[in-house]
């Protein structure tokens, strides 16, 4: 397993390097550096002897079913986009075990179709909107976002056909019945397990949330003639309500609601100039909660807070919903089974929650579905310096080996 270890490691370092900006990893949805992603990604599954096709969501969908199969397959995966200066693990290395699961699984002669899955779209950077890879696997895409435009103008639909995607055909990509489950690896991006020294864990269910895109809207103007009282600031009213956001759940997590978390990650003012004052202030906002009650209920406080901080500062708000997902609990019976091959394999059996969102919590919704993360040193994602360790993508690697035969005695 060390050398499948090493090479998926050395695999996920070169993808980081297929990047829309030199120096940094930033892979959003259907940008250039995905179709090098795809090249490579195609590469490895044709050595294994798959079947690689693009769906219209452009998702990178690699099949292999073996001789005396049966009618239901196995579908692994996780994602190929990224935040922008991302890491290089995240999405990527559940991706690249993927594919060697399929060569363990070839070496164990297991009749057993499994089909890797590249979700296109996962992280929500490009539309606001996460998740579009696995809606258009589970039938669940929804066509109005194809109007959608991203920062530069371009809406949905052009990013899909200048891609060489027919949006025309993403019903194609929804799976049928034959599958048995999904099953995502991923690294957990937090420290539990680092502090625990436990190299995998099983993750019991993923937190729900919620994302919307809040615009505050003023009156741009000189920043040296227009007197405090006079002016209609946009950024500092968006300013005043983060804080507002901020303090508010900081309080909730520590008293009502524990573990609850809300971000203010990314804001755009106009003009954006030193001597202008802001017209307009456009913020992202996200929630996470596993009570979608309390998620709701704050969204909904927090959003009237918003509108209350703009009238009384004389200025407009517009808010648009991008994402409502609720919590999910992972497949009981294939949990199980990968609790079942940590232990073969003697690591720790753990499970753990997740913080972070995953294709997972989709596709839970339409088959059974479970997911195995590996530990995170330092506790770090969403940057340059994540990393895993060899010795626990080998471990991961172990557990697919004793996952695959145990679902192969089940399906055989
Ligand atoms: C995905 O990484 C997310 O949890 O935002
Ligand atoms: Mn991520
Ligand atoms: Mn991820």
């Amino acid at each position: 397993m060390k050398e499948r270890a090493e090479r998926a490691i050395a695999d996920c370092r070169r993808i980081a390097l297929m990047t829309e900006e030199p120096g940094r990893t930033t892979r959003r949805y259907l940008t250039e550096p995905t179709h090098a992603v795809h090249a490579l990604l195609r590469e490895r599954m044709e050595a294994l002897g798959m079947k690689v096709s693009i769906d219209a969501v452009g998702n990178l969908r690699g099949l292999w079913r073996p001789r005396g199969a049966g009618a239901k397959g196995l579908l692994l995966g996780s994602h190929i986009d990224t935040v922008p200066g991302a890491g290089a693990f995240d999405g990527v290395l559940g991706v690249m075990l993927a594919i060697e699961w399929v060569g363990i699984a070839q070496e164990l002669r297991l009749p057993l179709a499994i089909e890797v899955i590249a979700f296109s779209e996962e992280e929500g950077m490009r539309y606001g909107v996460p998740f579009l890879g696995s809606r258009a696997v589970t039938g669940t895409f929804d066509a109005a976002m194809l109007k959608w435009r991203d920062a530069d103008g371009v809406t949905m639909d052009a990013a899909m056909r200048a891609f060489g995607l027919d949006p025309a055909k993403i019903g194609e990509a929804a799976i049928g019945e034959d599958v048995l489950g999904f099953i995502e690896l991923h690294i957990e991006q937090g420290p539990v397990l680092e502090a625990e020294r436990i190299p995998v864990a099983v993750v019991e269910g993923i937190t729900g949330q919620t994302r919307l895109n809040l615009r505050f809207t003023g009156q741009a103007n000189h920043a040296g003639t227009t007197p405090m009282h006079l002016r209609r600031d946009a950024l500092a009213a968006a300013a005043e309500w983060i804080t507002k956001v901020e303090k508010q759940i900081r309080r909730a997590a520590a008293t009502s609601d524990p573990g609850i978390v809300a971000t203010v990650g990314r804001i755009v003012a106009e003009p954006n100039a030193g001597n202008v004052i802001a017209g307009s202030a456009e913020v992202s906002f996200e929630i996470r909660y596993g009570s979608s009650a309390a998620r709701n209920r704050w969204t909904t406080k927090l959003i009237a807070d918003a509108e209350a901080i703009a009238k009384r500062r004389g200025i407009g708000l517009e808010w648009t919903e991008k994402l409502d997902q609720q919590t999910v609990r992972m497949d009981r019976r294939l949990s199980t089974m990968l609790k079942a091959a940590v232990k073969a394999c003697g690591y720790p059996v753990k499970t753990i929650p997740s913080g972070a969102g995953h294709d997972a919590m989709v596709m839970a919704a339409r088959v059974p579905t479970a997911m195995l993360f590996l530990r995170s040193p330092g506790g770090i994602s969403h940057h340059p310096t994540e990393s895993v360790l060899g010795a626990d993508v080998e471990a991961s690697l172990n557990v697919g080996r004793e996952f695959l035969l145990l679902l192969g005695k089940e399906v055989g």
